[in-house]
């Protein structure tokens, strides 16, 4: 099986060698866990490391905030997207169906790779009924497949609750499920993940640690993290 290569150190040998190619992996964690970080570092890696181009769909932030956020890890995304390697959509939604069209569009713009959506659950405010959310979710992921992209979503999960994902409809999609979590230990705070699932692939069981400093994300794959 070819594999996809994120380049965040220790993540891939989770996903023993990378994200199986055409996939797509649900990132899920409550706020503040680094969801975002990771797939924009998947994003810059995929043009900076391995020549693919990236498209980056948000539907929380608007694009100077994710840039400018991110320039603290070197991490210049204008530089990527005045030279057509990287595109970031910001979709603000009066007609849910058109950002399908406006994705697959920018895809195939700049024929990109590796796509990431922050977050698939945003669809959730937008379309109230359970049904209708699961057959839009499933079509994102259709045009993804169909386009041979590589893919990371973001889902939320709320502080507290029960599930893995923000309506509990995001892992069904998914090929793999990266759970994170940021919870005390004593007097601290420690950050842990845990491939949950990974479709058609060995992978750890266990809970690792990750940290984010300077460079970004780094997962400490031959170390496992204890939190309750
Ligand atoms: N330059 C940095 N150095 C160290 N840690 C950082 C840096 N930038 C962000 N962080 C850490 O990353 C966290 C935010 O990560 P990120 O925005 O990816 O989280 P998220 O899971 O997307 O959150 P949300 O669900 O609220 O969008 C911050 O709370 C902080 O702890
Ligand atoms: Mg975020």
């Amino acid at each position: 099986m070819e594999r996809v290569k994120t380049g965040i150190p220790g993540l891939d040998d989770l996903l023993n060698g990378g994200i199986p190619k055409n996939q797509l992996v649900l990132v899920t964690g409550t706020s503040g866990t680094g969801k975002t970080i990771m797939c924009t570092q998947f994003i810059y890696n995929g043009v900076t490391m391995f020549k693919e181009n990236g498209v980056y769909l948000s539907f929380e932030e608007p694009d100077y905030y994710l840039k400018e956020n991110v320039k603290s890890f070197g991490w210049d995304l204008d530089k990527l997207e005045k030279a057509g390697k990287f595109s970031f959509i910001k979709y603000d939604p009066y007609n849910v169906e058109d950002v399908l069209n406006i994705l697959e569009s920018t895809i195939k713009e700049i024929g990109a790779k590796r796509i990431a959506i922050d977050s698939i659950s945003a669809l959730g405010l937008y379309v109230r009924d359970k049904a209708e959310l699961r057959r839009l979710i499933f079509n994102v992921a259709m045009i993804l497949r169909r386009l041979e992209c590589t893919s990371m979503l973001v889902s939320e999960i709320v502080y507290g609750s029960k599930g893995i994902s923000r309506y509990g409809v995001e892992e069904f999609v998914s090929d793999a499920v990266i759970v994170m979590y940021y919870e005390r230990f004593q007097s601290s705070f420690l950050r842990a993940m845990q491939l949950w699932k990974l479709r058609g692939s060995q992978h750890s069981e266990k809970l690792h640690p990750y940290k984010i400093d300077e460079n970004g994300m780094t997962v400490l794959s031959d170390q496992e993290a204890f939190i309750v």
